[in-house]
């Protein structure tokens, strides 16, 4: 049983560069379980299936291929938002979790990251990590992402878009966006990424030496 680090926060809070760093720098394993809910909405568009068929999602997500998942190809807006949607399927969810928590178990530690990490898939983690940001910063990175490569976007479209998917991830009744009792909350609003991983390392640190 390897030692687990779970990372939640709501989309575009900096979790998933923090959370690769903080692998990096324990020699962990990483999971971005927000791809495995994007795999199997990316799954459901390719193969013309429906959305809103819980029972086509969960066989979908039975068959999720861990050590298949392409950030690239699964960072499109309308798969995360397709995902957004399905993860509010219980079935989905136990499908997927079940994956998650077998891929937890590695040695000699994971570094999980999500939205429900430290309060379902793993609440017995050592080291639970509560990354947010306010939603105008979140909004703004996102915009300045999208803009650095090239690409149009619009700043109030995208903060409305963060404001949806808040809404659906914290209020779906299965599994909902919230830190856990014990979770260490880092609010990344005012930090730079470098100083946002010292904070997180420090975390990590004290709480590795605390279990
Ligand atoms: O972090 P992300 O944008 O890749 O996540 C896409 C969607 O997947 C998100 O809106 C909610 C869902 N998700 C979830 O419900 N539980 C997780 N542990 C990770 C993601």
């Amino acid at each position: 049983m390897g030692i687990v680090i779970a990372i939640d926060g709501p989309a575009a809070a900096g979790k998933g560069t923090l959370s690769r760093q903080i692998a990096e720098a324990y020699h962990f394993h990483h999971l971005d379980t927000g791809l495995t809910y994007r795999a199997t909405a990316k799954a459901l568009i390719d193969a013309g299936l429906p959305l809103d068929d819980e029972t086509v999602a969960a066989k979908m997500a039975a068959e999720v291929d861990l050590s298949g998942l392409d950030r690239d190809v699964l960072s499109a807006h309308a798969i995360g938002e397709a995902a957004s949607r399905i993860a509010v399927m219980p079935s989905v969810r136990r499908a997927l979790v079940d994956a998650q928590r077998a891929f937890s178990r590695k040695e000699p530690g994971t570094v999980l990251d999500g939205r429900d990490i430290g309060t379902v898939v793993c609440p017995d983690a050592p080291v639970k990590l509560y990354v947010t940001a306010s939603p105008e910063i979140r909004a703004r990175r996102r915009h300045e992402e999208i803009v650095a490569k090239g690409d149009n976007a619009d700043y109030e479209a995208i903060f409305a878009e963060v404001k949806t998917r808040d809404d659906r991830d914290m209020s779906r009744s299965d599994s909902p966006l919230k830190p856990a009792p014990d979770a260490h909350l880092l609010d990344t609003s005012e930090m730079s990424i470098e100083a946002a991983f010292q904070a997180a390392k420090a975390i990590t640190d004290a709480a590795l030496k605390n279990s």
